[in-house]
């Protein structure tokens, strides 16, 4: 059986989709089973559904819930889909170890290893750009071990360098581009490299 997959969303979930589609092409050697979101309005929700594939929401109760609580929640509901994988593909929340000791989780994120983390990471490199400070973004996904914010061991990384009279719209395409297509080889790798492919349930 191929690799159980739960994939976690806040938003539009156009990475989900590339995941989505590379599936139904035969491209991803694994399944996305469930997606979960923390935003009940989230796009990426409509396509899962879209797509046939289950869905959770799980929010925060209040502003005083502890992050850990939540975490706990989530991973709860996580585990009731038997994930092998979970892929955080625009999961805008930072998560603890009541969530990340109890599956293996990687995380996109639209920069180079070390730079720009946390939200708006491609508005910032823009910016960086204009200034001269930078002449080349990129995206990564990497291992999520601990509470880092999008830090952790590296998996795959693709530059997208700045070309003559970009736009934050023609660099973000571009990036968006890139993530879409690196996302589904990281998968593809991280599913080979620890062969769960061969361990479905
Ligand atoms: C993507 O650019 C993803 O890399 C980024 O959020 C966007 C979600 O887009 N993630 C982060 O910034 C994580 N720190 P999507 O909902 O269309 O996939």
């Amino acid at each position: 059986m191929t690799c159980r997959l739960v994939v976690l969303v806040s938003g539009n979930g156009s990475n989900l989709q590339a995941l989505l589609d590379a599936s139904a092409s035969g491209q991803l050697s694994a399944d996305v089973v469930a997606v979960v979101s923390n935003k009940a309005d989230a796009f990426g929700l409509t396509r899962a559904s879209n797509a046939g594939i289950a869905t959770d929401v799980v929010e925060r109760h209040d502003k005083a819930e502890a992050r850990a609580d939540f975490d706990r929640r989530l991973a709860n509901t996580v585990a009731r889909h038997q994930p092998q994988l979970v892929v955080l593909a625009g999961w805008m929340r930072l998560l603890t170890s009541a969530f990340l000791d109890r599956f293996p989780v990687i995380n996109l994120h639209p920069a180079l290893p070390g730079q720009f983390p946390g939200t708006h990471a491609i508005d910032r490199a823009f910016d960086a750009w204009q200034q001269n400070q930078t002449d080349r973004s990129g995206v990564m996904v990497h291992w999520v071990p601990d509470d880092g914010v999008d830090n952790g061991p590296v998996i795959a990384t693709t530059e997208v360098p700045f070309v003559e009279h970009d736009t934050l719209e023609s660099f973000e395409k571009r990036m968006h581009e890139a993530e879409h297509a690196l996302l589904v080889d990281a998968v593809n790798l991280v599913v080979a490299e620890n062969s769960l492919e061969t361990t479905g349930q």
